[in-house]
């Protein structure tokens, strides 16, 4: 009896549901391997994977490395605030939950599990165009502060038509995905002739045995559509990713039309998909409002520079014309630290809050937020800066280069 008393004492037992898988990861890298393990494989390469050899979706993650913080001490760090300023709204952090498609494969309440964890966190969200939950439910999750992002198709009057209906259910701001005037080819989708939405082909099947958790949630959550666009364009019906996209996107977007979805949207726009200095100049000199330095978490061109990378140099030529979002290969709090020191207003996220959701549904993406929060204090307090005013440039330096 004593024994187990002092056993009780010194050990925490957790169960097997969602919340002992979680309460056992320390990061945002081991969620990726519960949900690797929980998800059948060809869904987890579709979240995981990128473009060709990858080459970009690794560099985004490790170029983070290039940079040291050059930390301070003896400040006084008793509290640490990470709340700031995102165009026009305060936030409890510099983090944006970046678009992404399809999420319900991941979780059958899909946007509607994120749109609630990023409102309880008082971050703000972006549903996709290819969003599996319409604007009108993810309105209704929450009151937590919304983005719309437009992928630009052929059918003008539909892309028009999401913007109001978006305006109506409130959304704050938009975000213009310009990096997808075709797809990324994707080749672990390929091998595995993945389609959206997924088709219940006998790999799948098979697959699925493996994953019970997974394919209860899949069978009992009801058909996966294009939900904005479904009964529009086809939205109910399995196809592989590349040739919807080929059949529906513009590729003839230019800047011309930012003037366009001036007309049709009056609140804040901001450009995703910026991957020069160049263009950054641009879409300030076209009035965006702000700027994700994106290219699309490596899925589409490979081989394009690592969003970090730009930060200091587009900072630079833009001055504080626009605000200015970091969004690839974020999986710590450090990296948002990094990103804001060489002049980011804030960082998007994407896969990190998605492992989240694969590994545990909507209390894995609380899971996720809570850890790159959590881990932005403790980086902030070691490093010596109380608030997110406190992070500037000094507080970092290329890797190996010590300042005097
Ligand atoms: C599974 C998945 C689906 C995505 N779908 C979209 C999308 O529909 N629209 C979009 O603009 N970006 C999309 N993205 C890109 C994200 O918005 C974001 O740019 C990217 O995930 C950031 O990189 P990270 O995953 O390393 O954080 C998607 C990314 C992933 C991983």
């Amino acid at each position: 009896m004593a024994l187990i008393s002092t056993l009780r004492s010194v050990a925490r037992f957790s169960g097997p549901g969602g919340r002992g898988r979680l309460s056992r990861a320390a990061n945002v890298d081991d969620l990726r391997a519960i949900a690797k393990g929980r998800l059948p494989r060809g869904i987890f390469d579709y979240i995981d994977g990128g473009a060709e050899d990858e080459t970009t979706l690794a560099g985004n993650s490790a170029a983070f490395n290039d940079w040291s913080f050059v930390p301070r001490i003896m400040r006084d760090v008793s509290e640490v605030d990470t709340s700031t300023e995102l165009l026009g709204q305060r936030r409890a952090a510099p983090i944006l939950l970046s678009p992404t498609g399809f999420t319900r494969i991941a979780d059958s309440d899909g946007e509607i599990a994120v749109a609630r964890a990023a409102a309880r966190a008082g971050l703000p969200f972006c549903l996709s165009t290819l969003g599996t939950r319409s604007i009108e439910e993810v309105a209704a999750a929450g009151a937590g502060d919304k983005w719309f992002q437009v992928y630009v198709w052929r059918d003008r009057d539909l892309v028009a038509d999401m913007l109001t209906r978006a305006r109506a259910a409130g959304y704050s701001t938009i975000a213009l995905t310009v990096d997808t005037a075709v797809l990324g080819r994707r080749e672990r989708d390929v091998r595995r002739g993945f389609t959206l939405p997924p088709k219940l082909g006998l790999g799948t099947v098979i697959d699925g045995l493996t994953r019970p958790a997974w394919t209860w949630d899949f069978l009992r959550g009801g058909e996966i559509t294009f939900a904005n666009v479904a009964g529009s364009v086809g939205g109910g019906t399995a196809v592989t990713l590349s040739d919807f996209i080929s059949s529906q996107f513009d590729p003839s977007l230019s800047w011309d039309d930012i003037a366009w979805f001036r007309e049709h949207w009056s609140g804040p726009i901001v450009v995703k998909g910026i991957q020069s200095v160049a263009d950054a100049r641009l879409a300030v000199d076209h009035g965006a409002e702000g700027i994700m330095l994106s290219n699309h978490g490596g899925r589409q061109l490979d081989h394009s520079p690592a969003p970090i990378h730009l930060v200091a140099p587009v900072r630079e030529a833009v001055g504080d014309r626009t605000t200015i979002i970091c969004d690839g290969g974020i999986r710590r709090g450090s990296d948002i630290v990094k990103a804001i020191a060489l002049g980011a207003d804030a960082c998007g996220i994407g896969r990190a809050y998605l492992y989240g959701l694969g590994a545990g549904g909507e209390s894995g993406v609380d899971t996720a937020i809570g850890m790159l929060v959590s881990e932005m204090q403790r980086t902030m307090a070691l490093a010596g800066v109380r608030n997110i005013g406190e992070i500037t440039c000094d507080l970092v330096a290329p890797r190996g280069r010590i300042p005097r």
